[in-house]
Parts: C-alpha cells; structure tokens; sequence
C-alpha cells in the first residue's frame, strides 16, 4: 500500500513537471473574490498565463498582482471591449463577476442582476474559448449554471463535462465545522456536499465523513448541517453590509481550479464535489463527487447510502433545487 502510494505521489509529482501550463481567466477580477483568486492562481505552478477581467480597475490589480515572482504571465484586462482578448484560448475560466449578498438577502435575490452578467460573459466564452472548463461562481450558483448551459446550447458551444458551479466552499466550511465539534484534525477530514448551492439544497453527508467520529449525536449532526447551509449568512452577518464570504471563497475557488487543471494535465483520481448537469436525481444539475479527466467530469458518482435524517433532507431539496433550474432556463429562453 506504501509503495502504491509512493509511486502515485512520484507520478504525481512527474505530471506536473511536465506540464505544458495554461491559460486562466478569472472574470470579475477587480472584486473581493476575484483579487485574492487571481493572486492564489498566479501561485499555482501550472499556470503559466493568467488574465485577470472586470469592467474596471484591472490594470492595477495586474500590476500588483504580475510583481509576484512565480512563473505565471499576468495582463489585466479592463471593460467589453477587451474581454474578447482575455477569454482568448483560456483553459479554465473562473467567474466572480457580479454582485454579493447584503444582510437580509437571498442568494436568489442577486438572480436579475448577476443572470444578466453571467449570459454575457458565457456567450463571450463560447466565442473566444468555447473548449474551456467554466467554474462559476457568481449567485445563485443554482440557477446561473443553467443559464450558461442554455446560452452555449444557443451557441452551439455546449460541453455539460466543462461547465462546473463551484461549491466547493460548502465542501470547506463542513470539513471545517465537523472536525471543530469532533475534535479531529482539520486537514485530514473529507466531508462530501451535495445538492446546490443555497439554503436546504446545500447538503452535507456526515454519515459519510472521514475519520469517523463517534462522538456526535443526533443534534450535533442537525446543528453542523444547519451550519454549514447557513455559512454564507453567517459571514454575511459578520460583514454587516461590507459583502459576503470572499477569502475563503477565493481559496475554495481556487482549490476547484486547482483540481481542473491537474486533470487537464493528466493526473489520476481527482474527485470534488461539484454542481454539474447530472442524471443521479430528479435535478437536471445536481453537486455530488465527480471524477475529473483531461475533458471535464469523467464520472459522476451515486450518492452512496444514506441516513434517514439526510434522505429526507435531500427529498426536502429538491422541489427548490428544480425551480431554480428552471427560472435560469427560462431567464435564457425569455419564458
Ligand atoms: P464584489 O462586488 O466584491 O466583486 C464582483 C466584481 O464583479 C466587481 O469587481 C465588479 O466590477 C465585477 N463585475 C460586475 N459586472 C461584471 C461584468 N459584466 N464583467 C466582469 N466583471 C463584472 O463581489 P464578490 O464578493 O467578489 O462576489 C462575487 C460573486 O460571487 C457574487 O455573486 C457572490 O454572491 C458570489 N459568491 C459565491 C460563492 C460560492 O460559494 N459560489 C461564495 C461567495 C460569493
């Protein structure tokens, strides 16, 4: 078992130095997300080009960012006019671009707003890098992966393995919280998430937490589940009108990316949770654990046995989850 595990660090480890580097474009560069993303990306060794979009303010932003002595080339690209150059040939695109909650909203709330931004910014996706991998970010998660399904549907451009909404911070905040109550420690717990990306569509699986922990009851379980789908609002809160979660948000958002471009680049058993088209519920896109390849999801992964407290949970769920899907559907088909 050692040996196996030696030899898949040394492949590993052998991937990546051979790697050709690529191209990521984070959209909505200038922003609380976007600043801090764009800076853990021009550290990520496989990058080797970084472009960094918002309607303003990304020439400084580059240029602050570009001073950082690692390999990535870093342009900052500002306004419409030259968002066609930033896209141009990327391999992963990383969307922040839009606006974030206040005390007393919804994720659902930002839905006029940020769908209109996210249309945008796809079909100049599909005409400038239509083969990239697309994590999106901006809120609702729910319903703007569905928007960008339709408008590359409408353009023609439409890969379901390459368009990913980023979930990945519920994924953090529930190893986070889990490992704080069972007393184990953080980095070695792996905690999947599935579902969506707000309120009750958010669904951690303790029952299938690793390390197991003994010592959580029934309540605690309830308590951490509750925790975890209300961790926006609780940053949300904290921040009192200042925006929501952005530094966490930029690592887990950088952690995702991180994990597409090494299975771009060919490494073995990349598995995240994430909120994709899918057929393993009654939701046409559904998170759950994805093997990641060199073109995307690989495979999507069945949600395992679970307890009552979560089937029910996920019976809850899904009603909400569909009529997300749908106002994003129609929001592109003008219904
Ligand atoms: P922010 O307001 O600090 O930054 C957003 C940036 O987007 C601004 O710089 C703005 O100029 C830019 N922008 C607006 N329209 C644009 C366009 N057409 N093209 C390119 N850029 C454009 O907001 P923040 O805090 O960075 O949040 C961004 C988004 O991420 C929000 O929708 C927020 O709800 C979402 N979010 C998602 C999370 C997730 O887990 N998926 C977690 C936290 C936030």
């Amino acid at each position: 078992m050692f040996a196996r595990a030696l030899r898949r660090a040394s492949n590993d480890a052998i991937a990546r130095t051979r790697a050709r580097g690529y191209k990521v474009a984070v959209l909505g560069a200038a922003g609380g997300i976007g600043q801090p993303c764009g800076l853990l990306m021009k550290m990520n060794p496989l990058v080797t080009e970084l472009a960094l979009y918002d309607i303003a303010g990304t020439p400084g932003v580059a240029a602050d960012v570009s001073h950082v002595n690692t390999a990535a080339q870093t342009k900052g690209y500002a306004g419409d006019g030259e968002l066609g150059a930033a896209l141009k040939d990327a391999d992963v695109v990383i969307i922040p671009a839009g606006v974030p909650r206040k005390p007393g909203m919804t994720r659902d709330d930002l839905f006029a707003i940020n769908g209109g931004i996210v249309k945008g910014l796809v079909e100049a996706i599909a005409d400038n890098c239509p083969n990239a991998m697309i994590n999106m970010i901006s809120n609702p998660v729910n319903s703007t992966v569905p928007i960008a399904a339709e408008v590359l549907k409408a353009k023609g451009k439409y890969d379901a393995r390459k368009l990913f909404g980023v979930t990945t911070l519920d994924v953090v905040r529930a190893k986070t919280f889990y490992a704080e109550k069972a007393g184990l420690e953080t980095a070695k717990v792996d905690v999947p998430v599935v579902g969506g990306h707000a309120g009750i569509t958010i669904l951690p699986l303790f029952s299938q937490a690793t390390p197991k922990a003994s010592n959580l009851s029934e309540a605690d379980i309830d308590a951490l589940t509750k925790r975890t789908q209300d961790g926006g609002t609780e940053v949300v809160a904290a921040k009192a009108g200042k925006g929501s979660a952005t530094l966490s948000m930029a690592y887990a958002g950088a952690l995702f990316a991180d994990a597409c471009l090494r299975a771009k680049n060919g490494e073995a058993n990349i598995v995240e949770c994430t909120y994709v088209e899918s057929k393993i519920t009654d939701a046409a896109f559904f998170a759950s654990k994805v093997t990641l390849g060199r073109d995307g999801v690989d495979t999507i992964h069945g949600l395992g046995s679970l307890t009552a407290y979560e089937q029910a949970n996920l019976d809850a769920m899904i009603p909400q989850l569909q009529g997300e899907i749908k106002k994003g559907i129609d929001f592109v088909k003008g219904a």
